[in-house]
């Protein structure tokens, strides 16, 4: 496996039935996400995204918005970008990151950035799916292609140069993409654990590699 898609969901639950309050759940799920960055160098994988805020996650209290964002932005100066420095990182963005508010744009532009055989992380923020291709379909518009083709859509995602992701892992119990990477997933291969976010570990993704090793894939042909 070469890419795998994260969806770090339950930081909320996570506090709740811990009698606190759902933004401790999600500076938590923040130090998990630390966690993961520290671990990434030892996993056998070469791109890693994460979904860190949707564009539905807009719909919540204005309180806990702020609470997420700040959190993000704090943990990506403070911690994230140090490991992925210290280790070769590249530190990617995926999502509406223009909407954000405006402490978000220097964080973003100083993001570390390697050659291009580094390991990659891609933290989707503000990213929606629908909104990724309506935003994808904009920018053709504007650069006046009228024959699409599959090239033309992928080169416009916001994921373009990337490869799709080889698996999908959710944690919190539910069974959905949630307008995760839409077009980005239709060969990715689903795993969902019943642990919330902030309890990952590295064993959930070595365990999830070791069941992706076993899948024979064919991509809608006969053979591999
Ligand atoms: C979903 O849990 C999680 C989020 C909306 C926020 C995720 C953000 C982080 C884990 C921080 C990431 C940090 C960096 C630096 C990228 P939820 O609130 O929907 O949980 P619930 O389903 O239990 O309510």
């Amino acid at each position: 496996m070469k890419h795998l898609a994260v969806i770090m969901d339950g930081n909320g639950r996570y506090a709740e039935q811990r009698g606190l309050e759902r933004k401790q759940g999600h500076f938590m799920g923040a130090e998990a996400f630390v966690t993961l960055v520290r671990d990434f160098p030892l996993l056998p994988l070469e791109i890693i995204t994460v979904y860190a805020f949707s564009t539905e996650n807009y719909k919540r209290p204005k309180d806990e918005v702020n609470s997420i964002l700040k959190i993000i932005a704090t943990f990506l100066e403070n911690k994230v970008y140090k490991i992925a420095r210290e280790n070769n990182v590249t530190v990617k963005f995926i999502g509406d990151i223009y909407s954000l508010p405006e402490y978000f744009h220097k964080i973003i532009v100083s993001a570390p950035v390697f050659d291009s055989d580094s390991k990659i992380i891609v933290i989707a923020l503000n990213y929606g799916g629908l909104d990724e291709v309506c935003r994808a379909v904009n920018k053709i518009q504007a650069k006046k292609i009228n024959f699409i083709t599959e090239e033309i859509i992928k080169d416009n995602l916001d994921t373009c140069g990337l490869p799709f992701p080889d698996a999908v892992l959710r944690y919190g119990g539910e069974k959905r993409l949630s307008n995760f990477l839409p077009l980005q997933t239709i060969y990715s291969e689903l795993f969902f654990i019943n642990k919330f976010w902030p309890e990952y570990d590295k064993s959930d993704i070595l365990f999830i590699i070791e069941q992706f090793g076993k899948i024979k894939r064919k991509f809608g042909g006969l053979n591999d």
